[in-house]
């Protein structure tokens, strides 16, 4: 798979990555997660997101895959669930990289993310100090925010991160196009979060979680024509294809989907008439509608 450069970071991802939050519980055995990880690189995909909250998803990046870790981009999130640590805080965010570097196997991380830090937070400063202190001891790469909204605007403008990922999808798009154009100019590598809307539409009735509650109200409402695309196809390739857009981290627990997502790409982008009638869709029934984290 080709690839493109992640921002000014001097890092190159493949357009899919592989959202691993699926593989937080034993739901998924420990011998498929194993085999969908290796599958994910044999695959040609270079990027793998997972993040300290996503239950056993880290340390099993870390057991079957710290063999290849020269082979992919490996980014996480880290601000919290450090024991004896208030999350948050200069300590936090240090002990965080150390703990993924040890859960993960590995000597250095490539992205690492906030996770959702609260604006006050940002503002204060002192948990980026402690991602660039981090960069600059070697243990990453690039400084990211992961968010949406008021904290991902200030992230863009303070000028002190390399990367972010943020919702976008075709029930979540307001970066698109202004923020992305901004991430653009500024060099930031993106990553799509959430590039699928958690695929509600292959649900019989309305989801219980909250993200995946709202993103079905906003499909039901946005009653877009698929012009005879599947849902996921629709999704995929105007999510993938954005300008600004170097990643979309795809989540699933099954290769077979995994695979399809990746031939689903093959396709490029989408008729470009389509796409803009998708973006003035939901410009036109937006309600306030707030990126999702
Ligand atoms: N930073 C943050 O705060 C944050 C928040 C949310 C997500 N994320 C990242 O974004 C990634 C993706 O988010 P997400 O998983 O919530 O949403 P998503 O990628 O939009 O959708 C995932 C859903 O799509 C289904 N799916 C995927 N491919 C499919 C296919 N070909 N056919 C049918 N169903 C398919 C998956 O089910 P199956 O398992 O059945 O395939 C899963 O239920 C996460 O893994 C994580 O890395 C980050």
């Amino acid at each position: 798979m080709q690839t493109r450069a992640f921002g000014s970071t001097g890092l190159n991802v493949t357009p899919l990555g592989f959202g691993a939050m699926h593989l937080n519980d034993q739901r998924v055995s420990e011998a498929d997660a194993g085999r969908l990880l290796n599958q994910v690189l044999d695959l040609g995909v270079n990027l793998i997101d997972t993040a300290r909250g996503y239950g056993l998803s880290e340390e099993r990046i870390g057991r079957h895959l710290a063999h290849r870790r020269h082979e992919f981009v490996l980014s996480t999130k880290v601000g919290y669930g450090i024991a004896g640590v208030p999350d948050w805080t200069y300590a936090c965010i240090v002990a965080g990289v150390e703990a993924a570097l040890a859960r993960m196997r590995c000597d250095y991380l490539d992205i690492v993310h906030l996770h959702s830090c609260p604006l006050p937070v940002l503002e204060q400063g002192e948990v980026i100090a402690a991602l660039e202190d981090c960069a600059r001891a070697g243990k990453l790469r690039v400084v990211a925010y992961s968010g949406d909204n008021a904290e991902l605007d200030w992230s863009i403008a303070c000028g002190r991160f390399g990367a972010v990922q943020t919702s976008i999808n075709l029930c979540d798009q307001q970066s698109i196009p202004q923020r992305l154009k901004q991430l653009q100019a500024n060099g930031l590598g993106v990553i799509a979060k959430r590039p699928l809307a958690g695929a509600v539409w292959h649900s019989n009735q309305r989801p219980d979680s909250y993200c995946e509650a709202h993103y079905w109200d906003r499909w039901k409402t946005m009653d877009l024509d698929p012009q005879g695309l599947s849902w996921n196809e629709l999704a995929l390739r105007f999510c993938a294809y954005l300008p600004g857009v170097a990643s979309c981290i795809v989540g699933t627990s099954k290769i077979d989907h995994f695979k399809h997502n990746l031939m689903t790409l093959t396709q490029g982008p989408l008729d470009a008439a389509l796409q803009q009638r998708i973006q003035d869709t939901f410009v036109r029934h937006d309600d306030g509608w707030v990126g999702l984290i």
